[in-house]
């Protein structure tokens, strides 16, 4: 079972095998009664058990439910504190703002890089337990030179997937001067932060970054190598989503607030809408529209958007059984979003499906189908996670 000793490794008992596999029939590629073969962490076959090839060893999951790993492709996890009061105070109707990050931004300066890692790698532990088995991770609560690097850095060591985020909001010591700001982003940070990062990340939204800041730190991390995603039209129309666009940006996430204009924008550009249900629910806010979003042809992703303000989930399932709720997606379109959609947002194809020569990532659900995931809200049916071909924590 072990990748590493090279050993080919057969899961049997597959009641349901999701494979989000386009030559299998349907959106999510199901195989009934399956079996999967995986070999040096990659899946090396799948279909009916009665032909499965083979293997040095087997594991029998038990009639169980087997669906690729979750892509949770927009997490916020370098952080330290909560701000359990403040999500109280919401639920007493005062409003969520941009502002609140502040709080964050200072618990975060003032930990050591030892409380920010154990803090991040608890989070992703816990994500592992629901299935999670690639995160990306913002940095975005240090906002200072210093504190940005050194968030990356740490979150270098649990996923290649990290993303410069100096752009969330203008910190308090500048708040007189966000020209400042920008200048200290687009020049010393970047260049310190770019050895630890994949993506460069605007929150382009009133009360953070207007949509010519966004350009220029977008620019800016692209000629560092960086690839952009966006943080745009969460808490109000704005120009932020049509800007990604028109960049050709990998995804652009909240989309929550949208005119049609934006709506054809994503149709026409192939840029992923990133949805991140949990923070409407923490939020107390209108849900994106999934089904408005699908039906136009657009490429849709589901995240956790796991954060410490706006929402503080870490579970893909929780997404998932939101947007069937919610947001007019059906189980399958929601389970699709939630795996290949995240892999997409992330530009990866390794990840998000169970095809041959995928990575063997994967949840096994103490559940006959994929659909309990959106019936049966709020339980843990993530009976263990595979992580390249090895089980993890689950
Ligand atoms: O994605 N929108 C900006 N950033 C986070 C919220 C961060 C916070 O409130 O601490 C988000 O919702
Ligand atoms: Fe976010």
């Amino acid at each position: 079972m072990d990748a590493s000793t090279g050993r080919s490794l057969l899961l049997t008992g597959i009641a349901e095998l999701t494979t989000n596999d386009p030559s299998r029939d349907g959106l999510l590629g199901v195989v009934r009664d399956a079996a999967l073969v995986v070999e040096g962490g990659t899946v090396a076959w799948t279909g009916p058990q009665r032909e499965a090839p083979p293997t040095d060893v087997a594991y029998d999951v038990g009639g169980r439910a087997v669906v690729p790993g979750f892509v949770d492709s927009h997490a916020h996890l370098m952080f330290a504190g909560d701000r359990a009061e403040e999500f109280a105070a919401r639920m007493t109707g005062t409003p969520y703002s941009a502002g609140g990050i502040r709080t964050t931004v200072a618990a975060t300066r003032a930990a050591t890089d030892e409380q920010l890692a154990a803090n991040l790698a608890r989070l992703v532990d816990e994500m592992r337990r629901q299935g999670t088995t690639t995160v990306e991770v913002k940095s975005g609560y240090g906002l200072t030179v210093h504190d940005e690097a050194r968030s990356l850095a740490i979150a270098r060591q649990l996923t290649q997937e990290t993303t410069f985020l100096g752009a969330h909001v203008v910190p308090p010591e500048l708040a007189d001067d966000p020209g400042a700001y920008v200048d200290l982003v687009t020049g010393p940070m970047l260049e310190a932060c770019a050895p630890y990062a994949r993506w460069v990340d605007v929150f382009c939204e009133r009360g953070a970054f207007d949509a010519d800041q966004a350009r220029a730190i977008l620019q800016a991390g692209k000629a560092k190598g960086l690839r952009g995603r966006m943080h745009a039209n969460q808490l109000g129309p704005g120009p932020g989503v049509q800007l990604a666009c028109a960049l050709g940006l990998t995804a652009v996430d909240h989309c929550t607030y949208l005119a049609d204009e934006d709506v054809d924008a994503l149709a026409s550009s192939g840029t992923t809408a990133t949805l991140l249900p949990g923070v409407e629910f923490s939020t107390r806010s209108p849900y994106p529209d999934g089904r408005r979003l699908l039906d136009a042809g657009v490429h849709v992703a589901l995240a956790s958007d796991c954060n410490p303000g706006s929402c503080y989930t870490s579970s893909m399932p929780l997404c998932v059984a939101l947007a069937v709720r919610e947001m007019g997606m059906s189980p399958a379109e929601a389970v699709f979003a939630a795996t290949m959609g995240g892999a997409r947002a992330l530009g990866r194809d390794d990840v998000g499906h169970l095809a041959d020569g995928a990575a063997a990532d994967l949840a096994v659900l103490d559940a006959p189908s994929y659909l309990h995931l959106a019936y049966r809200p709020g339980v843990p049916l993530v009976r263990e996670t595979f992580l390249r071909g090895r089980p993890g924590t689950g």
